[in-house]
């Protein structure tokens, strides 16, 4: 960037010592209210803001990025994930973008684990029942779960967050590792996990099955009816990557038919909005999309979009640049 100051927009609340520093860098306009931006509020900042640091929550449809008016050039996005931006139009219009790989990955990985065990341990029904008074005891048949250890792990996208969950639930829990082979990945799998082929064969063969793709047009509903029925029988599914990749009506039939033993669900479709079967079925530890939720990971991610930000006013190559 050539001029002075560039003007910069936040558009959600950020760790407190993120916003001190684009505050002190850049005077960065904070969203001290943390309220949502609006279709409405996010044409405006692109028409205000030479930078605006967005996040998941902000549609940027083809129709805002591309209407008329726009000054800002960058979209700093604290985020890995970036189905939220319309990227064919950004690069269209000429207005880059980048996002914070990597900050999150050991804790998404985490929290993935939790949801594991908490489906297979039937953490949220155990709960459930003690909070509502209606635990009777202990008895040698009461809420009998399945074991991580001995069992098979599918994992469909075995990126950053993919294989750090793969290293956790093989060094960690003794479990075998497999994965969904990509024809065009170009990256190494590590020796103790094994390809599979097919989507169905790996649904067919996994006791667990974890989703780390990104969401797409490619991944809309890549579980659904059809390939739920693919699972292996008393089988669970996790989910900490984004909730279009499953058909969320299907899941909630296969939770409540029994075809699918339990899952652990971190994202939705539509969310913050839960389908209402799958708030009633008793097989699924539901969370509120926090992944990322540590103060370490956060802060991280802020820093990152804030590095992405200084390369950008610099004039330098964008070290996270997506288009
Ligand atoms: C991301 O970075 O896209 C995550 O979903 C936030 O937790």
């Amino acid at each position: 960037m050539t001029q002075t100051t560039p003007r910069i927009v936040v558009t959600r609340r950020l760790p407190e010592v993120v916003e001190r520093r684009l505050v002190r860098d850049y005077g960065a306009v904070c969203n001290t209210r943390d309220q949502q931006f609006s279709a409405e509020d996010l044409r405006e900042a692109l028409r205000t803001a030479d930078i605006v640091l967005c996040t998941l929550t902000d549609r940027l449809t083809r129709e805002i990025v591309e209407a008329s008016g726009r000054r800002a050039q960058l979209l700093a996005n604290f985020g890995v994930g970036f189905d939220h931006i319309d990227l064919d139009a950004a690069q269209r219009v000429g207005l880059a973008v980048t996002n914070t790989p990597g900050a999150l990955t050991e804790d998404t990985a985490d929290l993935t684990l939790l949801l594991m065990l908490a489906a297979a341990r039937r953490a949220s029904e155990g709960e459930m029942e003690l909070r509502g008074g209606r635990w009777t005891g202990w008895r040698p048949t009461h809420l009998l779960g399945r074991s991580l250890h001995g069992s098979t792990l599918g994992i469909v996208g075995l990126g950053r967050i993919g294989e750090a969950v793969a290293r956790r639930a093989h060094f960690g829990f003794g479990m075998r590792v497999q994965h969904l082979a990509r024809p065009d990945s170009r990256r190494s799998v590590p020796e103790y996990v094994t390809s599979v082929q097919s989507l169905s064969e790996l649904l067919g063969s996994s006791d667990f099955v974890s989703l780390h793709c990104p969401s797409s047009a490619e991944t809309y509903h890549l579980l659904n009816r059809e390939t739920l029925s693919f699972m292996k029988p008393g089988s669970f599914l996790i989910n900490t990557a984004r909730g279009p990749i499953v058909d969320s009506v299907a899941l909630a039939e296969a939770l409540v038919e029994g075809r699918v033993a339990g899952a652990g669900l971190d994202v939705y479709e539509g969310e913050p909005t839960i389908h209402p079967s799958l708030l009633s079925a008793p097989n699924v530890t539901l969370l509120p999309h926090i992944g990322s939720a540590t103060v370490g990971s956060r802060t991280a991610m802020g820093m990152i979009a804030a590095d992405n930000i200084d390369a950008f006013v610099r004039g330098d190559a964008l070290p996270n640049r997506l288009v």
